[in-house]
């Protein structure tokens, strides 16, 4: 009653139209259009409008061969996998490992969710926002890999665990200055990403993609662990994608570099190498700040590890992958007029450049 007494009281007031019963009295669209304004612009860095433009198809078959990866961390034969079967010491070794691993692999899900947003707010074509919504489910998938392990063989770690060793509580402490360093990239990733065009930011992720194919590549020959064996195999083959999603945007973005951009590159290729080496090699003083005690426990526990069965490389043998990996990525720049920066560490000669932390985009 109230309810009704209050529309009559409006609709005397003329506050509410009364549809009209008739069809014929109903306005004509035309008559509407004479009176059609257009929003005001849409600000720079709006999502909207959303478009869905192709581009490069080549990205949008990639996508869709990645929209079911073929494998699962839960579907992973983590039951063969037996703390028991390993002593303290070399627990302790494999779980380190796999938090090292972690400062790359676990920033992937947010660094590539934020890379994500920033496509979108870019109006990147659609298969590149795509590619990145799928790598960023795949390092999802990656760092549950870490995190399985860890928490396998050091439950509650790496940091809410315990250590009973002396060199437990040295891989603890290590870990934790990794974390520190983790913490400095992301800052300087969040600082980056918006401020480099796409060729820039993907010839940075493909760097980081060509380091982890690598990575994954050779520790799958080696390790004698079969959760791990197949561990590698999968994020060895989601990276191999990744690599294939980079050079698919590059084919069609170095052509049309700027001297600015090729300058940029040379830059963050050396960036990249400092803050990669930090799981392919050694961490360069350059950008990784440690402790004295960092290296020497690092060394004794990367020891423990090989002997466990993890299949960490040898230094001879991870510098000459990285040397590998890294003239590849020399052989697809150069052509295109980007001079590469010099890498002494691993025997690759080039240009100098300045380091800046800033410059650091990669992941993996
Ligand atoms: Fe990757
Ligand atoms: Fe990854």
């Amino acid at each position: 009653m109230a309810i009704n007494s209050i529309r009559n009281a409006a609709q005397l007031a003329g506050k509410i139209k009364t549809p009209p019963s008739n069809p014929s009295e109903a306005p004509d669209p035309v008559k509407i259009l004479y009176g059609v304004k257009n929003p005001p612009p849409f600000t720079e860095g709006n999502i909207f409008p959303l478009e869905w433009e192709v581009k490069t198809p080549k990205l949008m078959q990639i996508y869709d061969s990645a929209r079911d990866p073929g494998w699962a961390p839960n579907r992973l034969p983590w039951d063969t996998l037996d703390p028991e079967a390993f002593t303290l010491d070399q627990r302790y070794a494999l779980a380190y490992w796999w938090s090292l691993l972690s400062v790359f692999d676990s920033s992937g899900p947010a660094v590539f969710a934020r890379a994500m947003i920033h496509t979108y707010e870019t109006h990147e074509e659609d298969p590149v926002r795509k590619c990145f919504f799928s790598v960023t489910r795949d390092e999802v998938n990656h760092e549950e890999i870490c995190q399985r392990a860890i928490q396998k063989l050091t439950p509650g770690g790496p940091l809410g665990y315990e250590p009973q060793t002396p060199l437990g509580k040295l891989a603890r402490n290590n870990v934790l200055w990794y974390y520190h360093n983790g913490g400095r990239y992301w800052e300087g990733f969040k600082r980056g990403v918006g401020k480099y065009p796409l060729a820039i930011l993907f010839t940075s992720f493909l760097m980081g993609e060509v380091a982890a194919a690598t990575l994954f590549h050779g520790m799958y020959q080696r390790t004698t662990i079969p959760a791990f064996k197949e561990a590698f195999r999968c994020v060895g083959k989601d990276e191999a994608r990744h690599m294939g999603i980079c050079l698919a945007v590059l084919d069609r973005l170095l052509p049309q570099l700027t001297d600015e951009m090729r300058a940029q590159i040379t830059k963050q290729l050396r960036a990249g190498y400092i803050f990669l080496s930090g799981i392919l090699y050694q961490p360069p003083e350059q950008f990784w700040e440690l402790p004295d005690t960092w290296r020497p426990a690092h060394g004794i526990l990367e020891d423990v590890a090989r002997e466990a069965g993890l299949g960490v490389l040898s230094d001879e043998e991870r510098r000459e992958n990285w040397r590998a990996a890294v003239l590849k990525m020399k052989g697809l720049l150069e052509p295109h007029g980007v001079a590469f920066p010099a890498i002494p560490e691993i025997g690759i000669d080039g240009e100098t450049v300045a380091f800046d932390p800033d410059d650091i985009i990669p992941v993996f």
